[in-house]
């Protein structure tokens, strides 16, 4: 029964050129992954400053795990909760200005945690329409109102909180989007904030790291609480929260993905504190990143195509998901890769091939793949 239900719906994906089967990687060596054992330029990661193939920190990490050995084996409520993990969360909220942060698993499971956990029933979450999956999975589980925006429209946005706002008011949105590129609207959103005193909680999963002095994004102006990821610009695996004390308090008593979930082992606490390190001094390999990126809209503007982003994450419209498909495929065999986003993860009908940049990335890397895309067109 169960079988013939996911045949005819997979049958139907298929038919609307939304089926997916991503491309088996045989493996990766720095820039380059092998597709059918084809070496390929990789632009569809979140490697943003090419710390994910970074040889000092695999070092670190395999001594760290030598040392500390594999697992917490359990919760933090029950013998996971290690000093090390503390003292490495409150590096995090030092650096990017906060009181206190909290490691999880996954960018994912922090969202699920911080939604479900912080708000419920007559809580109004007011949310910009394009952010990620784990946050609108997340806000469903508060069971609180939850009211979309336009994306990025700061004037829509008031709108909805003239009409919708209470007493325990949200926003939720991200710094840098993951799909549009863009950069929230920083002056307006801070002047709306300041004007309406609604909680802010920034998903800031592909700037930190990446954007800004020391990789700070300037997170802690326009956040009560902030999420990054370790598994993008980081170049690990892993989430954290940045948040004030009594959120952190609250969560490690109300949040079961926390509470019921093995904590990460001690030996990723010291390789983020490593890591922290190395991204403190990665103002060149920021640079390098931004200057690529640059090359790469301005160059995809020249040849024709239609594009959005503001910084790393560039995107090329194509509108319908086949097309997008198919010329993702056509990539592979001129030598590069790139992502075709497709609904749901965009919006129906609103394809893009979606550039991830990285500072491991050339300037003949950025020229050859606008030259291949525009053979194909
Ligand atoms: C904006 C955003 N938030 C959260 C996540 C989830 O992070 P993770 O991959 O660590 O689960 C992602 C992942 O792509 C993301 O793009």
């Amino acid at each position: 029964m169960f079988t013939e239900r996911f045949a005819a719906k997979l049958l139907s994906k298929k038919k609307e050129g939304l089926y997916r089967k991503p491309v088996n990687v045989g493996k990766r060596r720095g820039k380059y992954i092998y597709i059918n054992n084809r070496k390929v330029v990789n632009f569809a990661s979140n490697d943003y400053l090419g710390l994910g193939v970074d040889r000092e920190i695999s070092e670190k990490v395999s001594q760290n795990f030598l040392k500390y050995r594999n697992s917490s084996s359990s919760s933090r409520l029950v013998s996971g909760n290690f000093s090390i993990i503390t003292e490495a969360e409150k590096e995090y909220a030092n650096y990017f200005g906060f009181c206190d942060a909290l490691f999880f698993p996954s960018g994912y499971q922090a969202n699920l945690a911080l939604f479900s956990g912080l708000f419920s029933s007559k809580d109004s979450l007011f949310f910009d329409k394009h952010v990620h999956a784990s946050c609108v999975k997340g806000m469903v589980l508060s069971n609180a109102d939850c009211f979309g925006y336009n994306h990025n429209s700061i004037s829509h946005l008031e709108k909805r909180l003239i009409d919708k706002r209470s007493e325990y008011t949200a926003v939720v949105t991200e710094s840098l989007f993951s799909m549009d590129g863009d950069f929230i609207k920083k002056e307006e959103y801070t002047a709306l904030r300041a004007k309406y005193g609604f909680l802010s909680v920034i998903d800031a999963a592909h700037s930190l790291g990446a954007v800004g002095e020391k990789g700070c994004g300037q997170i802690d102006e326009i956040a009560d609480v902030g999420v990054g990821t370790f598994g993008k610009a980081f170049g690990f695996f892993g989430a954290f929260l940045l948040l004030p004390a009594k959120f952190k308090e609250y969560l490690f008593n109300f949040a079961s993905p926390l509470i019921y979930s093995t904590a990460l082992p001690e030996a990723h606490a010291v390789s983020v504190m490593d890591i922290l390190q190395i991204i403190s001094k990665a103002d060149e390999k920021r640079c390098i990143l931004k200057d690529l990126s640059v090359r790469m809209k301005h160059g995809l503007n020249d040849f024709g195509f239609k594009v959005k982003g503001d910084a790393h994450i560039i995107s090329i419209i194509m509108g319908n998901s086949a097309k997008a498909l198919k010329t993702s495929q056509d990539l592979i065999e001129k030598g590069y890769f790139v992502l075709s986003a497709r609904y749901p993860t965009v919006p129906f009908n609103k394809a893009v091939l979606r550039i991830g940049m990285t500072a491991l990335h050339t300037k003949e890397d950025v020229d050859g793949f606008i030259n291949a895309l525009s053979d194909l067109r």
